[in-house]
């Protein structure tokens, strides 16, 4: 499959043709995604939550990131690998969100980066695309404002979200994650805006969606295991993980691992 580009994604809204986007934080799980012909990796700062088991995306460093987007990049043959500038990098303005993305981009080798924020924030966003760093803007429920909003919430403030696409749009960005904007609203905002929408949380009228890779697989330990209501879930890893883990278990114990085939 041809790596994909980013005219190929504007290209794909012109043409009517949904775009798929899931995040990914490792070489296997990219590979797979890679190979199935998902057009866009996602090396989201919410690996904070899935991967390194804390509460909010905040404490994600920027050497963290490029970790993880490495082994992503990596493995994808052909989709077009996006990463996140972590907490607080964006919001210090044009200097530094030029110095996290052209470190992103130069020691990970991805593609382009994605920033939380609309309006308010486009300027650094034009910043980055003159630099010549590719742009995937974040509008709707922004996970990195959690602690001043007080938690996730719905977003209906449609004014708002129309002068936040525009803005992302005029500035440069190729495409915009839309994230728990109320369905009308997104659809709306992709039927009239020619930037290519991404939702999660914002229903079937976006022209792409994008969703957590352990939330659609269901990697996710008991204590996680409410399901929220924009995921479906289309398997249950972690059910297939601790039977397997508990069955090795009772294998060892019992001297039944390893078998003669195991030893040499
Ligand atoms: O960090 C992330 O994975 C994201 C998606 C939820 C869009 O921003």
């Amino acid at each position: 499959m041809p790596k994909i580009s980013i005219p190929k994604i504007r290209e794909m809204k012109r043409d009517g043709k949904k775009i798929v986007m899931l995040t990914a934080y490792d070489y296997p799980c990219a590979a797979l995604a890679d190979a199935v012909g998902v057009e866009m990796l996602l090396v989201g700062d919410s690996l904070g939550n899935v991967v390194q088991g804390k509460s909010t995306t905040l404490p994600v460093t920027l050497d963290e990131m490029i970790y993880h987007a490495e082994m992503v990049v990596r493995a994808a043959q052909s989709a077009l690998v996006v990463v996140d500038i972590p907490f607080p990098f964006f919001q210090l303005g044009a200097d530094q969100a030029i110095r996290a993305g052209a470190r992103i981009l130069k020691e990970s080798g991805a593609d382009a980066v994605k920033v939380e924020g609309g309006e308010n924030r486009a300027q650094t966003v034009a910043a980055l695309v003159e630099a010549g760093i590719p742009v995937v803007a974040h509008c709707g429920l922004l996970p990195q404002n959690v602690l001043r909003e007080g938690g996730f919430f719905v977003q209906r403030q449609r004014e708002q979200l129309f002068r936040d696409i525009k803005a992302v749009e005029a500035a440069g960005a190729f495409s915009v994650v839309l994230e728990c904007v109320t369905k009308e609203i997104a659809a709306e905002v992709t039927r009239t805006q020619s930037i290519p929408t991404i939702g999660i949380g914002s229903g079937a009228g976006c022209d792409g969606q994008v969703l957590v890779f352990h939330d659609l697989l269901g990697l996710t330990p008991p204590e996680q295991s409410r399901v929220p209501k924009h995921v479906r879930r289309y398997a249950d890893l972690a059910q297939i993980i601790s039977d397997a883990v508990l069955h090795y278990a009772n294998d060892v114990r019992a001297g039944h691992f390893p078998g003669d085939e195991n030893a040499f």
